[in-house]
């Protein structure tokens, strides 16, 4: 754990010498949504390649890359780009981007994904946006010796999506005029994808979406006290929902076929998360 904490501060330094800009709010894209960055006023890139150690994703459409510039007037770090659990990386390795982002100084992110639909409410091209999350099924990003300079050892997890940005997201949404569903994510380790029994289960548990990442995300931001509101973009509906196959195809072109909306929900996103304040004491 020391080792992911070495590397952290060692990423820290290297994109210090390049820049002092510091963002207020993190966006971390899912897949599809790499287009977004064109949004932004880009003062500085830095490839994760460069940055020593850091895990760098093997799935295709997913860049590996961290723009800092503003949006509007909003400072940002954009993540583009993520690395999975089931690439074979550790939990801390997978959470590493979100904690380089609280390390530069974001106090809010925004976590963005393509999920599948569980609750039949939801389409192909629906965006739901998440309330709470399961995340009893991958090991927790905290596992091993804590990191104090972070956060506590047993973060409470009641409130991990921030109500204020929630309801800031629905506003966002209006203006984009974007329907915005609101629901539970549940995450797995994929790579395959659920049968649809497991489906059955999670429906079951309460879940009205399922995806490889973002819950482990928003417990590490949570847990180094950021305030958290995270948007899935439902790409195909999960198994045993639809009578299809799944297929990473059909996950790549939903989320293409949407892009324009979804970065048009998540411009508005960072406007509207982007003018509110930091969170209280509690949370220091
Ligand atoms: N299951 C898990 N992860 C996913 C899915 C799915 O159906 N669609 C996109 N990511």
């Amino acid at each position: 754990m020391e080792g992911s904490w070495d590397m952290l501060k060692q990423c820290l330094s290297y994109i210090r010498e390049k820049t002092d800009f510091t963002p207020h709010i993190a966006v971390v894209l899912g897949s599809g949504l790499g287009g977004f960055a064109s949004w932004a006023e880009v003062f500085c890139s830095v490839d994760y390649s460069e940055l020593p150690r850091f895990p760098v994703s093997t799935v295709s459409g997913h860049e590996g890359r961290l723009l800092l510039g503003d949006i509007a007037s909003v400072p940002v770090v954009i993540m583009q780009g993520r690395v999975h659990y089931y690439e074979g990386y550790d939990m801390q390795d997978v959470v590493a981007p979100v904690r380089l982002a609280r390390l530069l100084g974001a106090e809010g992110i925004i976590l963005t994904n393509a999920a599948g639909g569980i609750n039949r409410t939801l389409s192909p091209g629906s965006f739901m946006l998440i309330r709470d999350h399961i995340a009893s099924l991958v090991p927790s990003p905290l596992i091993g010796a804590n990191i104090e300079r972070l956060g506590t050892r047993f973060p409470d997890m009641s409130e991990v999506y921030d109500r204020e940005y929630r309801a800031l997201v629905k506003q966002a949404a209006e203006r984009a005029g974007t329907v915005l569903h609101e629901g539970v994510y549940l995450q797995t380790t994929g790579p395959q994808y659920e049968t649809p029994a497991e489906i059955e289960l999670f429906t079951r548990w309460g879940a009205d979406a399922v995806g490889m990442s973002t819950a482990c995300e928003a417990i590490a931001a949570r847990h180094a006290g950021m305030r958290v509101c995270a948007i899935s973009c439902i790409s195909n509906m999960a198994a045993g929902i639809s009578s299809e196959a799944l297929s990473h195809e059909e996950v790549k072109q939903t989320a293409k076929r949407v892009s324009a909306q979804f970065e048009r929900l998540l411009y508005e996103t960072v406007l509207a998360v982007g003018g509110a304040g930091v969170r209280g004491e509690e949370e220091t």
